[in-house]
């Protein structure tokens, strides 16, 4: 499905909005480190929207890295961890899934009035390979101008976690780690130092929640500015 109507447009920061148009749908998204519980928060999410009385009927959850055919193939080699790999081909894998993505699901949903809530997007990769990796954040944002096609989040929900959480969680989960689990405490704290850089840079679009709070809790505050959201947007009606 193309995304007519949709322009490559410089992503933008706080304050900024780069989509809009009367009758679209609201885009938000769950970020966090590994181990935040962005899955669990989003279970919850999936049963609160799944009820009649959700409010919002119809919102489509999807995920990055994967939500096509083509780019869950590319998440298979991204999270391989038997596999070896340059930082930037890293990046540009993430953001060749992500092109696939916006231009196959996102936006046309968006265009058509449809809310879409995606776990990771955009500023996982502004973490974990412009500061994780150390390739700079502004140049990891310019290689996904393109590839996002100006498709930036209304509201972005951060799963706060401190690092002595995380290792407690990554040990009890005691799952096999994928490649980007298994790269070490250092790139997880820069990851975290990415998430907050972004959190101080745009505080009006990202909200920053503490990740050891009930998720159930967490869930229904998610719910409530989804729903404000959605009432605010041009043409929303709850
Ligand atoms: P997850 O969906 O199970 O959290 O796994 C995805 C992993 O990919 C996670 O470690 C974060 C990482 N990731 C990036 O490094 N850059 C990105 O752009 C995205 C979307 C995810």
């Amino acid at each position: 499905m193309p995304a007519a109507g949709w322009r490559p447009s410089p992503l933008a920061r706080g304050g900024e909005t780069s989509i809009g148009g009367p009758g679209r749908g609201v885009f938000v998204t769950v970020e966090g480190v590994d181990f935040s519980g962005k899955s669990t928060l989003v279970r919850h999410l999936k049963s609160i929207f799944a009820g009649p009385e959700s409010g919002l009927p119809g919102l489509y959850f999807t995920r990055e890295p994967g939500g096509t055919p083509a780019a869950e193939r590319i998440r298979g080699v991204l999270l391989d961890p038997g596999l070896e790999m340059e930082p930037w081909t890293e990046a540009y894998l993430y953001a060749a899934a992500r092109a696939d993505h916006v231009r196959r699901e996102i936006l046309p949903r968006l265009e058509a009035g449809q809310s879409v809530l995606c776990e990771r997007y955009l500023h996982s990769s502004l973490a974990y390979q412009g500061a994780g990796r150390g390739l700079g954040m502004e140049e990891v944002r310019s290689l996904n101008g393109r590839a996002a096609a100006g498709a930036v989040p209304d509201r972005t929900f951060y799963l706060r976690l401190g690092a002595e959480e995380r290792a407690l969680r990554g040990r009890e989960a005691g799952t096999p780690l994928d490649r980007l689990e298994s790269a070490g405490d250092d790139f997880a704290r820069r990851v975290e130092e990415g998430f907050e850089e972004l959190v101080l840079g745009e505080p009006g679009r990202i909200r920053a929640l503490d990740a050891r709070r009930p998720p159930e809790e967490l869930a229904q505050e998610v719910r409530q500015e989804i729903l404000s959201l959605h009432r605010a947007a041009p043409g929303g009606t709850v």
